[in-house]
C-alpha cells in the first residue's frame, strides 16, 4: 500500500521558511522526501537554514511576499526549472500593530500587515495555480491564527488579515476542487517561535490559560498537521481551516 504522507519526488515550496512553523515544516518535508524550495525575506535566516538543511543553491531564495512582482518573477523561476510544484505552504507572516486601539493605529501600519499576510496569501495562490491546473494536481497551505477565527483586542490589521485568509481559501477551494487541488488553512494557537518572543510573561500566561492542554505548542507539532494537508493523504478535505490549538478551538 501506498504510504501518501511522503513527498518522494515532490516538489514543495514553503514561504516564510526561515523561523518557526516554516523552517520546522521545510526539516518535516525534507525527512519524508521532498525537493523543498524556502523562500523568506530574511537573508541570514536563509543563510542558517540551508546549511543547516544542506539545501543546494537552487533551494533557498530570498522573497518578500509584500511584492507582488517579486512573488510573480520567483514562482515562475521555479516552474522554469522544476517544471512543476506540488504544493505550497505558506508560513511568512508578521503581527503588526499589537495592543493598539484601532482609532490610533496608522495606516500604513495596518496597510503593510494585510499586504504580507492577505495579500501575500494571494498572489502566492495566483501564481501556483496555472501549474497546478496543468498538472491536475496540488496542495495549498496557507497559515492563518485562531486570530482569524476569534479576533484578539488590541490587533486588529492581525485579525482581519487572518480571517481574510480563512474566508479566501473557503471561496478558492470550491472553484478549484474539479482541478485535484486543494487549498487549506490552518489556525494555530500561541505556538513556541521567535514571533513570540517578545512576548511577555503576563500575555503569555492569559493565552496558555485558555488552551486546556494547559501548554504552548511547538513547531514540529504544527509542521506535521501542515505535512499532512500538503501531502497526497490530503485528498478529500479543501476549503477549510484545520485546528492546532491544544483544544481551545473545537470549531
Ligand atoms: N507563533 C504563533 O504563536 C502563531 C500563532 C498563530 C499563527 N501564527 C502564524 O504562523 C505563521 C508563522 O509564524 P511563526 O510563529 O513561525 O513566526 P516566525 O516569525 O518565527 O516566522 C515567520 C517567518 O516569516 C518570514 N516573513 C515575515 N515577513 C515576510 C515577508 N514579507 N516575506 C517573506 N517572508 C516573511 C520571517 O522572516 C520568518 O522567517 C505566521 O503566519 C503567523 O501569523 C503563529
Amino acid at each position: 500500500m501506498t504510504n501518501k504522507t511522503l513527498f518522494e519526488g515532490q516538489v514543495c515550496i514553503v514561504v516564510g521558511a526561515g523561523n518557526g512553523i516554516g523552517r520546522a515544516t521545510v526539516g518535516l518535508l525534507q525527512s519524508r522526501g521532498a525537493k523543498v524550495i524556502a523562500l523568506d525575506n530574511n537573508v541570514d535566516a536563509l543563510g542558517k537554514l540551508k546549511s543547516e538543511f544542506s539545501l543546494g543553491d537552487d533551494q533557498v531564495s530570498v522573497l518578500d511576499v509584500s511584492d507582488e512582482d517579486q512573488i510573480k518573477e520567483t514562482i515562475a523561476r521555479i516552474v522554469a526549472k522544476e517544471k512543476r510544484i506540488d504544493s505550497l505552504v505558506n508560513s511568512a507572516g508578521m503581527v503588526g500593530p499589537s495592543n493598539v486601539k484601532l482609532e490610533d493605529i496608522a495606516w500604513v501600519d495596518f496597510e503593510r500587515t494585510l499586504r504580507v499576510n492577505l495579500f501575500g496569501t494571494i498572489w502566492l495562490t495566483q501564481q501556483v495555480l496555472p501549474i497546478m491546473k496543468a498538472q491536475k494536481y496540488g496542495r495549498i497551505v496557507h497559515v492563518a491564527s485562531i486570530a482569524g477565527k476569534e479576533g484578539n483586542p488590541g490587533m486588529s490589521p492581525y485579525n482581519t488579515s487572518k480571517s481574510g485568509m480563512i474566508g479566501f481559501i473557503k471561496g478558492i477551494g470550491k472553484e478549484i476542487a474539479p482541478d485535484g487541488i486543494t487549498i487549506n488553512a490552518l489556525a494555530p494557537a500561541v505556538i513556541r517561535t521567535p514571533m513570540n518572543a517578545d512576548t511577555s510573561d503576563e500575555t503569555l500566561k492569559y493565552m496558555i490559560a485558555r488552551i486546556p492542554m494547559g501548554r504552548v505548542g511547538e513547531a514540529e507539532e504544527v509542521a506535521e498537521t501542515i505535512c499532512f494537508m500538503a501531502s497526497r493523504a490530503c485528498s478529500f478535505t479543501t476549503g477549510f481551516t484545520f485546528d492546532t490549538t491544544g483544544g481551545r478551538a473545537t470549531y
